[in-house]
């Protein structure tokens, strides 16, 4: 059982532990998974990248890769290429090859990562104009119009779609949606249902390194805010829940704690826990009817042999 104390002592207008505070005092109790990643926690993401057991990010590589001739027929330029969360753009690279790219816009809330991701392409393709859009793609984007005889494509690798709930996807894929207009296209990474073993394993590497980046989360909230997480005592609990079809991510608790967090104390129990993320695993049919309802027709879906992960080529309607 959960209780919680909250005794206010100073006024708080933090906005980042404000918003800790406010997944705390939820039920469930929350943090957000865009807490996972600072420094640190971005070098985690990279890390979990090429564990053995976390197939995602290889496997749509290995996609790309081979459809290459296939995504230019689909795909004609001049293109203007948005990503979001574009990061340092790894992917990228593989579109920027294939496609007649005559703009880039990677779009990302990290200043910094973007620089790096300019830089590194800037020298690779002179050719291509780079302009980064530092915006939370989880808001809605000002891209402005396209650049005149260029088509818009947008590209959202990784399966990052899969970290929204499905109505906030939904939203997500629709403001995309009216961002390309009528038959822009999206070039989307979704990771597909599959054997829950596989799922299991992928989010519970033997390394512990999906471990390391779950409390990273708590490491995280402790350096931004007066919050002291005693994050020894915490546990990462990860599942596959195949009736919603996502895996959960949990912090458990193993021993109580009152934790000072901008002004109140939050009182957490042995065995209580909080739910840092979900990635929702989808089959090409329940993708395909979300994009649909989001505005979409699905033009091509692409799968690796054993279809764990697909790449979808959606085309907006209106
Ligand atoms: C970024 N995102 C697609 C990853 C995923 O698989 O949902 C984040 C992640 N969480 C744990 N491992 C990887």
């Amino acid at each position: 059982m959960t209780t919680s104390s909250t005794t206010k002592t100073r006024p708080v207008n933090d906005s980042f532990a404000l918003e800790v505070l406010e997944g705390l005092n939820g039920t469930p109790r929350t943090i957000s998974p865009a807490f996972f990643y600072d420094a640190k926690g971005s070098v985690l993401f990279d890390e979990i990248t090429r564990q053995p057991e976390y197939y995602q990010a290889r496997t749509e590589r290995g996609i790309l890769d081979s459809i290459r001739s296939d995504l230019a027929a689909h795909l004609q330029g001049p293109i203007e290429l948005v990503e979001f969360g574009a990061g340092s753009a790894e992917k990228t690279e593989t579109l920027l090859e294939a496609l007649d790219v005559a703009t880039y816009r990677p779009v990302d809330v990290s200043a910094s990562a973007l620089e790096g991701a300019a830089r590194r392409l800037g020298s690779r393709f002179p050719g291509i104009a780079i302009d980064t859009v530092v915006q939370d793609y989880h808001n809605p984007v000002e891209l402005g119009p396209v650049p005149k005889g260029q088509s818009r494509v947008a590209f959202f690798p990784g399966s990052t779609v899969g970290n929204f709930h499905p109505s906030e996807a939904a939203k997500f894929l629709g403001r995309v949606a009216r961002m390309l207009g009528k038959g822009g296209a999206l070039v989307l990474g979704v990771d597909l249902v599959k054997d829950p073993d596989v799922l299991h394993a992928a989010y519970n590497d033997a390394a512990g390194v999906t471990a390391e980046f779950n409390l990273n989360a708590l490491r995280h909230v402790n350096a931004r805010t007066d919050a002291g997480f005693d994050v020894n005592t915490w546990k990462h609990y990860s599942f596959f829940n195949p009736m919603a079809s996502r895996i959960e991510m949990h912090l458990v608790c193993t021993e109580a704690q009152d934790v000072r967090l901008a002004g109140q104390t939050l009182h957490f129990d042995r065995f209580d826990s909080i739910w840092t993320e979900s990635s929702y695993k989808y089959t090409p049919q329940t993708m395909g009817e979300l994009a649909r309802a989001a505005g979409f027709t699905v033009e091509t879906v692409w799968m690796d042999e054993r279809k764990w992960f697909g790449v979808m080529l959606l085309r907006a309607i209106a």
